[in-house]
């Protein structure tokens, strides 16, 4: 077993590990002004999402945020955002789509700071807090945003219920993120059997985001070259999912799974 998949696999190391990784790394990064920490997508025979210039230089990451919302109209709606990084998909929602409220929620209070001092507009907000215990009363939301991040939390059958908890009936809950095969069965389990959520649809997008992976590679080198010593460099670069990456090659052979779901509070 390599150590990204271990580390995947074993609840109580990941937390561990996660909760130091993301601060130190948003505090190396801070300079470079990184938005997002996605692998990102890219569809092909599609016609290409049309951004503001001040987007552009995120299209792949993007492509992922818009997959994921999927075309639910977050327009005058309440969203909450769980584990929002540094807030790159928050901002982007929140001005093309003027929620009532958006709320960026993350586990690492550097990410929060870094994305209140990039991002405003109205009717955002970010708030340190857990996925697995959401600071919110009951049947708060009317959509719940979730990309890429379930794989470091300890429970994911646990932030399940806290999501079918604080979505309003009739809310949706958009997911995506990634597992390693002997993960996978769990995972698709606590969505599609939770009693109080509705499967309406579920895709594997391998495919698109090695596409992302690779439109990413050069940003992503770049990136942990000038932020990390060079010891952390080849670790690092896996975990980016940089072409030619145990990650990457994980995805091209199907070791790792990358799906995408629309659910619906009933
Ligand atoms: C790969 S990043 C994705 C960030 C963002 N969604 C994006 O696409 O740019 C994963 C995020 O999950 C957050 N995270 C990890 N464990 C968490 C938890 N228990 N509760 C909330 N956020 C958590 C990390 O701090 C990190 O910002």
């Amino acid at each position: 077993m390599g150590l990204i998949e271990e580390i995947l696999v074993r609840p109580k190391l990941r937390q561990k590990l996660w909760a130091w990784w993301y601060p130190f790394f948003t505090r190396r990064v801070r300079a470079q002004g990184i938005d997002f920490l996605n692998y990102a997508f890219q569809e092909e025979g599609t016609v290409p999402l049309s951004l503001k210039s001040e987007d552009e230089p995120n299209r792949p990451n993007i492509q992922l945020y818009e997959h994921v919302r999927g075309g639910v109209d977050l327009r005058g709606l309440r969203v909450l955002e769980v584990s929002c990084g540094h807030g790159g998909g928050t901002s982007y929602f929140t001005r093309t789509y003027q929620p009532a409220e958006y709320v960026g929620m993350d586990l690492n209070p550097e990410a929060i700071r870094h994305a209140e001092a990039r991002h405003q507009a109205h009717g955002l907000r970010f708030q340190v807090g857990d996925a697995q215990k959401l600071p919110f009363p009951d049947a708060t939301f009317d959509v719940v945003i979730n990309v890429e991040a379930s794989h470091c939390y300890p429970d994911f059958p646990g932030f399940v219920v806290e999501v079918s908890r604080v979505l309003k009936p009739g809310g949706r809950f958009c997911h995506a993120d990634l597992r390693y095969r002997n993960g996978v069965d769990e995972w698709v389990a606590a969505l599609a059997k939770h009693p109080k959520l509705r499967l309406d649809e579920m895709r594997l997008i391998n495919p698109e985001v090695i596409r992302g992976m690779e439109l990413n590679t050069p940003r992503y080198v770049a990136m942990v070259k000038q932020a990390l010593p060079r010891i952390l460099h080849r670790l690092a670069l896996d975990f980016a999912g940089v072409k030619g990456s145990r990650l990457y090659r994980d995805a091209l052979s199907g070791e790792m799974s990358y799906r995408s779901f629309k659910l619906t509070r009933r």
